[in-house]
């Protein structure tokens, strides 16, 4: 039995969920309890209405509006050029679209890592203009002050280890982290990172085994992104996830669909249809 209470101030009503149950809102310790019970838990990225309506209803548990919308939004080729501003209409088109999720938002490049007074500035936006839950950063020991400071001023913070994608050009490309001796650096970040006050941590290319002994001893959910399967949760970017890009896709995703086709034939079957006259039809058209 949950002893979460109704809102105090009578700001909002019990969220209605679709078939008019009233579902509860996924909480930063929910994810802890489910890691404790050996529940996995899924999160995909979302940057708009839509798809943050339909992956909340599919029962996924954490959406985040990534820095990845630099790549799948904005048609950047890295996250690095994405910004405060480009983020903050699509986390709250997304927070007004969820019932259920946790919506994390993701600091972009350049607008934490100066000092754990701008993390705290910028995430702040993310809480205030996005109505974000939460919020996302890269990096360990060097960022464990980030994530301090944010989680003392009230904002909860899940990190991000192992290949780190704001960091591409420190780290010479997208390459898996954690192998070898280096494993020992990224079980030296999660700790610093979990002493700071993160929930969780996404754990991006890193060797299986790697992730099983952050995942071991850590203490937090971890979230996996070509991590292997001994993470608590695992995510995917939904454009990859459901097929919508198409060309070289990476090696720990998994299509569950293939959207770029079925809209590559609906956009050429409306266009014959206009080419030929068949559509609008009548009960497509007005009478006088
Ligand atoms: O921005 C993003 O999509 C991410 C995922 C790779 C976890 O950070």
């Amino acid at each position: 039995m949950s002893d979460e209470q109704p809102p105090p101030y009578g700001t909002s009503a019990p969220t209605p969920a679709a078939g008019g149950r009233t579902r509860k809102r996924l909480r930063t310790h929910h994810l802890a309890e489910m890691r404790e019970n050996g529940e996995k838990f899924a999160m995909l990225t979302t940057y708009d209405q839509y798809t943050a309506g339909i992956f909340d209803e599919a029962g996924i548990e954490v959406l985040l509006v990534g820095d990845s919308a630099g790549n799948n939004v904005y048609g950047y080729s890295t996250t690095v050029p994405v910004t405060v501003d480009q983020l903050i209409p699509l986390t709250a088109a997304v927070s007004r679209s969820v019932t259920r999720a946790l919506v994390v938002g993701d600091l972009p490049f350049g607008s934490y890592q100066a000092s754990p007074e701008q993390a705290y500035l910028t995430a702040a936006r993310f809480m205030k203009e996005g109505g974000a839950h939460c919020v996302k950063l890269e990096g360990g020991v060097a960022m464990a002050p980030q994530v301090e400071r944010l989680t003392q001023g009230g904002i909860p913070v899940m990190a991000h280890l192992g290949f780190t994608p704001q960091s591409e050009h420190t780290l010479g490309g997208y390459r898996v982290q954690g192998r070898g001796d280096a494993v020992e650096s990224l079980l030296a970040d999660a700790r610093a990172v979990r002493d700071a006050g993160a929930f969780a941590m996404v754990l991006e290319m890193v060797p299986t085994e790697a992730a099983a002994r952050v995942t071991a001893e850590v203490g937090i959910p971890t979230i996996g992104i070509g991590a292997g399967v001994e993470c608590d949760g695992q995510v995917l970017v939904w454009p990859d996830a459901f097929g919508l890009r198409t060309g070289r896709i990476p090696r720990f995703v998994k299509q569950y669909a293939d959207l770029h086709g079925a809209l590559l034939e609906g956009a050429r079957a409306f266009a014959a249809d206009v080419r030929s006259g068949e559509f609008p039809a009548a009960e497509h058209s007005f009478e006088s």
